[in-house]
C-alpha cells in the first residue's frame, strides 16, 4: 500500500534541510523520482539529499549531461531529464547503471522517463504555492519506501528546529 507524506517549506534553505534529512535516512539503492514545474525546488531538494549523504559540494542541474555523480557516504547520481527528447535516450545511456545498492539516484523531470524507471521508488512532487512556499508530497511505491516515508515522518516530528509543517 502506498504511503503519503506532505511537507510545506517556506524557503530554499528549508527545502535543502528536508532533502538533507531524506539523504541521511538512505541506506543504498534508493530511487527518488522528482516531478514539478521549473523553479519548484527540485534541485534544492537534491542538493540537500547530497548533504545528507555527506557530499561536500552543491549538486547543480546537469545542463549538458543527463547525469552527474557525487561522492559521499554513498554515491549520489543526479539525473535531469528536462532536455530529454526521446525515451530511447534514457535506455541508450544505460540508465540501469545508476540503480544499485551502493548509491542513491535522484531524477528530476522523472515523468519523462515513465515506463523505463524502477517501479519501486519514492515519488516526490513539488508545487509552488506562491512566494517562497512549496508543497512537497512524498508517495511510496513499494514496501521499502513505505518504511522510508514512515521514518521520514518520524524524523520530521523530532526536528523542531526546522520550521516546516507536515501532514
Ligand atoms: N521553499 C522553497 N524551496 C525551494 N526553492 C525555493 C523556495 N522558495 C523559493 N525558492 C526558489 O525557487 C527556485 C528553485 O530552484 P530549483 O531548485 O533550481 O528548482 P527546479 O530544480 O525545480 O527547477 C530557486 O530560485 C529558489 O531560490
Ligand atoms: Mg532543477
Amino acid at each position: 500500500m502506498e504511503s503519503k507524506l506532505t511537507v510545506y517549506t517556506g524557503s530554499p534553505q528549508e527545502t535543502r534541510n528536508l532533502g538533507r534529512l531524506l539523504g541521511s535516512l538512505a541506506s543504498g539503492g534508493e530511487v527518488y523520482l522528482l516531478t514539478g514545474n521549473l523553479g519548484t525546488g527540485k534541485t534544492h531538494l537534491v542538493q540537500g539529499i547530497g548533504f545528507g549523504l555527506g557530499v561536500k559540494e552543491y549538486a547543480c542541474s546537469p545542463s549538458f549531461m543527463i547525469a552527474r555523480e557525487y561522492h559521499g557516504r554513498l554515491m549520489l547520481y543526479h539525473l535531469d531529464l528536462y532536455r530529454l527528447d526521446r525515451i530511447e535516450e534514457i535506455v541508450d545511456i544505460g540508465v540501469e547503471q545508476y540503480f544499485n545498492n551502493n548509491s542513491v539516484c535522484a531524477i528530476e523531470w522523472a515523468e519523462k522517463g515513465s515506463g523505463v524507471l524502477p517501479a519501486e521508488n519514492l515519488s516526490i512532487e513539488l508545487e509552488d504555492l506562491g512566494s517562497d512556499k512549496r508543497r512537497i508530497t512524498f508517495i511510496s511505491h513499494g514496501e521499502r519506501y513505505s518504511e522510508l516515508v514512515r521514518r521520514l515522518r518520524e524524523s520530521l516530528g523530532h526536528k523542531s528546529e526546522v520550521a516546516w509543517n507536515f501532514q
